[in-house]
């Protein structure tokens, strides 16, 4: 998918009058944008114009590139903030893609082959796997020109689906920095507690945690029903939960002293919170916290501000910080690749689960408006799986 149009469109805090996304997929050719003609009604809408888009990809490569085709890409909320011109990064505008105006492609990450490589290229091979090193490459695209140095190999793709590694170095690097790189955990006493807990990064979270001993108090939101509650509370237990609340009850009087008898049963603290919803259950969730605790927020799904009382910070000591993955691995390429090898081992090993998901298949007849689809309403909560593009005969 490519958005299109005023590159300035894409900048945090622009009017919304005119995105549009692309989409492209071809033998050799780049189905790809969603045209940034769309406009926010609600703030979670995308109406996109000229989504689908054609251009072709010579077969002969430049000496240090490679051709790559897409086998999956997630629909992240980051690529739709994006596309709603609400998030600081924006991908690069070129009018090289084909479209009457400068245009970008959307998506973050994803799985990609290998299909050939130029003649300069160490390396990389026909067949491998990879994955972008950075964010903003522009992945929802069928096919792809890049250079060796944007690209992670995957060394051992044995064992592993394209599902699990192009969905695995957004959110699973997110959860594993947030528990490893705030605050010292010690394995079998001390807790975390977070919000968001069915998201993407919260089931990651909770199967780290599991993996290293951590105890976890994970706080959903109350579904329509007390049975879809139960049931989820129970999704989550099974996949390594320690404890499942709502946040009804986290925010119930009373409910610290339970909490606390929790804490008291490991002869541990609640040491981590980990935020990404915002607003006052957001509050409810850092008072939990242990006297010097941290709160790590990373994303704001509610929209709303987090209000603290300056006690928090001057008499419990605790401590806030902000946690962005695409700064992460820019900054850390290493241990980006060292993360990622770690999780995707896990993986393997069947101790690291696929979050559910709700796969989108594009394939050369796939038509604009089921793409455009596929893209709408990936803001809204209460969903069965995120949004995956599986990438078919193209
Ligand atoms: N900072 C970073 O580097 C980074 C990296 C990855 C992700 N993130 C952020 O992390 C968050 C989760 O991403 P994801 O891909 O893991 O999500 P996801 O799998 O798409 O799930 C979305 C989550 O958001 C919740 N949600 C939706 N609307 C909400 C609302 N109005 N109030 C409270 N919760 C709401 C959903 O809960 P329900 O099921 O109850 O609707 C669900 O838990 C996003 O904000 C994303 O931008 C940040």
């Amino acid at each position: 998918m490519e958005l299109s149009g005023n590159p300035s469109s894409l900048h945090p805090n622009h009017q919304q009058n005119g995105h549009n996304v692309n989409v492209t997929s071809k033998k050799y050719s780049d189905r790809g944008g969603l045209n940034p003609s769309s406009t926010q009604s609600s703030g979670t809408e995308i109406r996109a114009g000229n989504l689908l888009h054609n251009h072709s990809v010579s077969p002969s490569l430049p000496s240090n590139s490679i051709l790559i085709r897409t086998l999956a890409t997630p629909i992240n909320p980051a690529d739709i903030n994006q596309i709603q011109g609400v998030y600081p990064s924006k991908p690069p505008f070129s009018s090289l893609l084909g479209t009457p105006t400068p245009s970008a492609v959307g998506g973050n990450e994803g799985c990609f082959e290998v299909v050939s490589i130029g003649s300069s290229v160490k390396g990389l091979q026909k067949g491998d796997w990879v994955i972008m090193r950075s964010t903003g490459f522009g992945t929802w695209r069928t096919h792809a020109l890049a250079t060796a140095d944007d690209v992670l190999k995957i060394e051992n793709k044995e064992g592993l689906t394209p599902l699990q590694v192009g969905t695995v170095s957004v959110n699973p690097c997110t959860a594993y920095r947030m528990l490893k790189d705030f605050i010292p955990l010690e394995p079998g006493k001390d807790w975390f507690i977070q919000n968001g807990a069915n998201s993407g990064v919260g089931r990651a979270a909770i199967q780290l945690g599991k993996q290293w001993n951590l105890n976890s108090i994970n706080v959903i939101r109350e579904r329509p029903s007390a049975s879809e509650t139960e049931s989820l509370k129970q999704e989550l237990l099974d996949l390594g939960a320690t404890k499942v609340i709502t946040d009804g009850e986290l925010q119930s009087k009373g409910f610290s002293s339970q909490i606390k008898e929790w804490t008291a049963s490991t002869k541990g603290d609640l040491k981590l919170g980990l935020n990404c919803v915002g607003g006052p259950p957001t509050l409810a969730m850092t008072k939990t916290l242990s006297q010097g605790g941290h709160l790590v927020s990373y994303g704001a799904m509610s929209k709303q501000p987090l209000s603290l009382p300056t006690g928090l910070l001057i008499f419990k000591d605790l401590h806030f910080s902000g946690f962005w993955v695409s700064r992460w691995s820019d900054q850390h390429p290493e241990e980006k690749r060292r993360t990622v090898e770690d999780i995707l081992q896990m993986t393997r090993e069947g101790k690291f689960k696929d979050i559910p998901v709700k796969e989108l298949r594009w394939d050369w007849g796939t038509e604009e408006a089921v793409l455009k689809e596929a893209v709408q309403g990936t803001l809204e909560g209460f969903r069965d799986g995120k949004g995956v593009l599986m990438y078919g005969d193209t």
